[in-house]
């Protein structure tokens, strides 16, 4: 593979800002240092980045490509997916493996990989779900965290009754495991005993429309399962990853969680940081349905700009999209019964020009909360930091060169997704990616993919990771049993 130099740009890292050139040779960078000469590189192809900013590839960490659900399967897949997400300056997702409840957490894993290998155009990690519970799981878990599988996160859903939910007995029980085993345990909090109530009760007085669905779940459901998602996690001295944050009273349950020195990371997503839910009362039902996921976008104005500035203030502290895409046909499955609407919307595409906008040309973050919030973090996180989310020597050719001074509308006519929607559709954003560098390799420049489907590796995680696993050897000691030795 031929090497790349990028010359003149202002390299960002998630703790540094500085003007350097950026030498890349067999998909990794060598060098990282002002006026490196391209005469001494004469094989080297040379990219101008004056005026622009160079860094790390971002990081989606919650992907559902592919997706079994709801009786369908989510329409990008493995390639559309990937390709759409390095035209938009993501070069690494984590997906996650969510198998039906008769095979095993491995074969699943394995049912995972035959889909996503042949196809991923970037690299990727797995997180697995965990929707039941027996000691056969908890080995299976184990098994899971070993070099064979890289596997260093599982995922509980609190919501989806009859399908993915797990009870809280059980899912102690996983918590306690996963602070065992040095798994990071990752969580979907809304409640979903009480959703299932609300949505019997909206169908029998006939709310039957996309509007149902908003109103099946009130706020503070997600914030009552948040907190008991992290009181049951300090319990089991567990770290706690709160994916898709999209309201207010979860966001307050995390903040309350981080003031007690729990472990506890809050994800907010593109679709949250940029809309809120007033378009569930839209009279058009596919654009309303559209719309449709859970938790569902908030039904306050002002919460996307509270996110974002929780993320600012480091009481949020990454974003992801939970990219989960149908197509109007699909969603109009649930045209009489808005349960059956399949829950999911688009973001992987477009998230880094979204966070950009409403993040850094908002002026609530810099360019370096921007890279770690769409990057380093979840590097650092899953442990795959310093390889991935960092531009230096030694980490993986993962690097866009973003343009801070260039807009751009989004829309579905121009997307890369096979999704037929576009839920930022016109929305103007001022920041994009212009050149995108995967593996060392040109996969978008000018507008133009040169992607190859297959081309991506799975990036396997290690148990106990340092990250989130440092913090908890010393709180182990709070929870040790005490027993009063008495006479008689
Ligand atoms: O609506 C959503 N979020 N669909 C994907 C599955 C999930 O809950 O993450
Ligand atoms: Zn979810
Ligand atoms: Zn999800």
């Amino acid at each position: 593979m031929p090497g790349i130099l990028i010359k003149n740009g202002t390299v960002v890292n998630d703790d540094a800002k500085f003007v350097a050139d950026v030498l890349i040779q067999d998909g990794i960078i060598v060098d990282v240092r002002p006026n490196i000469s391209a005469q001494d590189y004469p094989n080297v192809r040379v990219l101008d980045a004056t005026d622009r900013l160079v860094i790390p590839g971002g990081i989606d960490p919650h992907t559902h490509l592919q997706l079994p659900f709801m009786g369908d399967v989510s329409c990008d897949d493995f390639y559309s997916g990937t390709r759409a997400a390095l035209a938009g300056g993501t070069t690494m997702i984590i997906d996650f493996v969510i198998g039906d409840k008769s095979s095993s957490l491995i074969d699943s894993w394995k049912k995972w990989r035959s889909w996503a290998d042949p196809k991923v155009c970037c690299d990727y990690g797995l997180s697995v779900a965990v929707t039941a519970w027996s000691p056969e799981i908890a080995e299976q878990m184990k098994a899971l965290t070993g070099p064979e599988y890289g596997v260093n996160a599982f995922k509980f859903f609190l919501a989806y009754k009859g399908s993915f939910m797990i009870d809280d007995s059980s899912f102690l029980e996983a918590l306690q495991h996963c602070s065992k085993i040095g798994a990071l345990a990752r969580v979907h909090a809304e409640n979903g005993s009480a959703i299932d109530n609300k949505q019997k009760e909206l169908l029998e007085q006939g709310v039957t429309g996309p509007e149902g669905h908003t109103q099946s779940r009130p706020e503070e459901l997600e914030g009552e399962a948040t907190n008991r998602a992290c009181v049951l996690a300090e319990q089991a001295n567990c770290p706690l990853y709160v994916v898709h944050v999209m309201t207010k009273p979860a966001a307050e349950a995390i903040e309350r969680h981080l003031e007690k020195g729990n472990v506890v990371f809050g994800e907010p997503i593109a679709a949250g940081l940029a809309l809120d839910g007033s378009g569930y009362y839209d009279e058009d039902w596919d654009k309303a349905a559209g719309l449709v996921m859970s938790p569902p976008l908030s039904r306050e104005e002002d919460t996307p700009q509270a996110l974002m500035d929780r993320l600012a203030k480091g009481l949020l502290h990454l974003t992801g999209t939970d990219n989960c895409t149908f197509t109007c046909a699909q969603k109009r499955r649930g045209k009489t019964d808005f349960t059956k609407i399949p829950n999911g919307v688009n973001g992987l595409e477009d998230r880094m020009s979204v966070v950009w906008e409403k993040g850094v040309h908002a002026k609530k973050i810099d360019e370096q909360r921007f890279v770690a919030i769409t990057s380093t973090m979840a590097a650092k996180i899953f442990g795959c930091y310093p390889r991935k989310g960092r531009i230096a020597p030694g980490s993986d050719a993962d690097i866009v060169i973003w343009n801070p001074n260039c807009s751009r509308v989004i829309s579905v006519d121009t997307h890369h997704q096979a999704v037929d929607y576009n839920i930022f559709e016109g929305m103007t954003v001022h920041g994009t990616p212009e050149t995108t560098i995967c593996g060392g390799k040109v996969v978008y420049e000018k507008g133009t993919l040169n992607v190859e489907g297959g081309s991506g590796r799975y990036v396997p995680f290690a148990p106990f990771n340092d990250f989130v696993y440092a913090p908890l050897a010393s709180r182990g000691n709070l929870f040790a049993p005490k027993k009063v030795e008495r006479l008689q």
